[in-house]
């Protein structure tokens, strides 16, 4: 189970909304839209869309962070991106970093488009296919060791852009742009960190006294390839960056099979930009 403490966030994963302005660059909100920000974290993007004279309403499925983002003022609510129960509310949805922890891209996708005005704009972006595959090819060593299956505790949904459009068009999204690029992301503490923050369901599979080791072990097989002549360490991501509007119907034929993996609490996410 993947759980998220707005302190940890704040401190391991703040690059998270840090990176989300070439994002927010494509959005290229209006005063006055209405915007729904799919897995808002503690708010430190959806900030700015407000500050972008937008109004939004921002959903997460963790009740911590749902507490940190209206601490900023913000109407965030607690919710789960693939149960989304608005119709056709909004001018644009916007998501960063969070739907590679989708269960169910399909239902999130349905439920995105539902609650979009015909139109309406999907900004969004998630780890793409590739994404820290340096850290999870680690981690299924590590745990194999173990006798555990990696792939079974594995939380993350990094698709292809053939995969992924081919899942927008069938919910009746017409694509403007999707892109898959590799972006190494500096880690502003520890790879131990890192896991701890955002590797939650592999930790979670082996008994508390042993994620210390675990942890051990995937940072001494990552530090030749993950960790630079500064001490700084930097992760292998690669993001799927998309540009999408409702047509306003769906076909819903997406062609691919349905997700595997169990759910998560909630997403956060991380440098290099093309659009
Ligand atoms: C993220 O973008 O939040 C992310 C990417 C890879 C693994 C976990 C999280």
């Amino acid at each position: 189970m993947q759980t998220w403490n707005p302190e940890r966030y704040a401190t391991h994963a703040r690059f998270v909304s840090d990176l989300g302005q070439p994002l927010l660059d494509l959005l290229a909100p209006r005063p006055g839209e209405r915007v729904l920000d799919v897995g808002c974290g503690d708010g430190a993007l959806t900030e700015r869309l407000v500050a972008a004279g937008c109004r939004v309403v921002a959903i997460d499925s963790s009740t911590a962070q749902v507490r940190a983002a209206r601490a900023r003022g913000i109407d965030a609510r607690v919710a789960d991106a693939c149960a989304l129960d608005f119709e056709r509310e909004f001018d644009a949805v916007f998501s960063n970093a969070v739907l590679h922890w989708i269960t169910d891209p399909d239902a999130a996708l349905a439920g995105m488009r539902r609650a979009l005005a015909p139109g309406g704009r999907l900004v969004a972006e998630l780890g793409g296919h590739g994404c820290v595959a340096a850290v999870r090819e680690a981690l299924a060593i590590v745990l194999d060791r173990r006798g555990i299956d990696a792939e079974s505790c594995d939380p993350w949904y990094f698709p292809t852009e053939a995969e992924y459009r081919a899942r927008l068009e069938a919910h009746g999204f017409a694509v403007d742009t999707i892109r898959l690029f590799p972006r190494a992301t500096r880690l502003p503490s520890d790879l131990t960190d890192w896991l701890r923050t955002f590797a939650q369901p592999f930790l979670a599979a082996v008994p508390d006294a042993e994620r210390r080791a675990v942890c051990d072990e995937v940072r001494r097989r990552l530090e030749p390839r993950l960790r630079g002549g500064d001490g700084v360490w930097v992760a292998d991501y690669v993001r799927l960056r998309v540009a999408a509007r409702s047509l306003g119907r769906a076909t819903c034929d997406t062609g691919a099979p349905p997700r595997r993996t169990p759910p998560p609490e909630r997403p956060g996410a991380p440098a290099g930009e093309p659009r």
